[in-house]
């Protein structure tokens, strides 16, 4: 027996001349138009074409995202949520984050892809730090990109234990973190001082004034929403504050903090900068949390 759509798709078929344009044309009204041609920001571009692929990549080995409810914790602006709700079809594409960043994402979506509205299966939510989620939220997996090196120590264990409780049983966790903290640029500030380690080498003072003085532009790929609201001085103060708040979370110690809450480790790749290390840090620091500039780690509750 046909149903009423199939008989309306049949009836299309049979009386439009173009028949293609109109049936294609029903299927993408659910989802608003976009088209990625005319990107002009650097910011937008490594995550709508950078960070969402790699995720939909390693999710995707291991699960069906068409049809799932995904979070993203730490979600900042959006633009990697935006991307996979509208390229992959999950059913619930969920962002979560302490800031309201993105309340902005309507009208970046706009200049950049030419979105009049955001897909119906994408929503954000602002949450306190170390809020439970495990009450308000159901999901099936749960990514995080660049967001893990940001939790305030004190708050880990409970946020752990939260997301844990938040999956459901075989529920996967794909975690990102670049730069790691003792990584040659694993203070956040390379956009402003190019020594490599500086924030390992000089002391605070220095490393600071350094920072505070600096008056050079900034590389393309670090202008997004917080450069943007601030003044350059205070753009300069803000970033500074936000390497005192660094946890210095290394690859190991990323594992263990997981895999100490139940998870298991599913598949890691960790990545190494080739640069000479100067003596001094190898007499302090481990050559491989030295060396080791990015974790990606997939992680599911047994
Ligand atoms: C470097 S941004 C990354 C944002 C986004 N994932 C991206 O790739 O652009 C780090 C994010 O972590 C968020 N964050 C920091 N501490 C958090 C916490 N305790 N809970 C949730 N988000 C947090 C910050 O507000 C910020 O948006």
């Amino acid at each position: 027996m046909t149903t009423l759509f199939q008989r309306l798709v049949m009836y299309l078929r049979e009386t439009s001349q173009w028949k293609v344009p109109v049936i294609s044309s029903m299927f993408r009204s659910k989802l608003p138009h976009w088209s990625s041609e005319n990107i002009s920001d650097q910011w937008f571009t490594d995550h709508f074409e950078g960070a969402a692929p790699i995720i939909h990549e390693w999710l995707n080995a291991e699960m069906e995202m068409p049809g799932a409810s995904l979070l993203d914790f730490g979600c900042g602006d959006g633009i990697t949520d935006l991307a996979i709700a509208l390229k992959y079809r999950p059913k619930n594409m969920i962002g979560v984050d302490i800031t309201s960043t993105f309340t902005n994402l309507n009208e970046i979506a706009a200049r950049q892809i030419g979105l009049n509205r955001l897909p119906k299966n994408l929503s954000f939510q602002k949450i306190v730090p170390g809020q439970g989620l495990v009450h308000i939220l159901k999901i099936d997996a749960i990514f995080t990109w660049s967001t893990f090196e940001h939790i305030e120590r004190p708050h880990l264990d409970t946020v752990v234990a939260d997301l844990f409780d938040l999956l459901p049983q075989g529920g996967l966790f794909f975690l990102q973190i670049e730069p790691l903290y003792y990584s040659p640029f694993g203070s956040h500030l390379g956009r402003f001082i190019k020594q490599p380690w500086a924030h390992l080498l000089l002391d605070e003072e220095t490393l600071k004034r350094t920072v505070l003085e600096y008056s050079d532009d900034i590389p393309a790929n670090e202008k997004e929403y917080n450069f943007y609201v601030r003044t350059f001085e205070e753009y300069k103060a803000f970033i500074y504050g936000e390497f005192l708040k660094l946890n210095k979370l290394t690859a190991e110690e990323v594992v263990d903090l997981f895999c100490g809450h139940g998870f298991k480790e599913i598949r890691k790749e960790s990545y190494r900068v080739a640069l000479p290390v100067p003596d001094i840090l190898l007499e302090k620091y481990p050559e491989e949390d030295i060396l080791t500039n990015e974790i990606r780690l997939l992680l599911q509750k047994p």
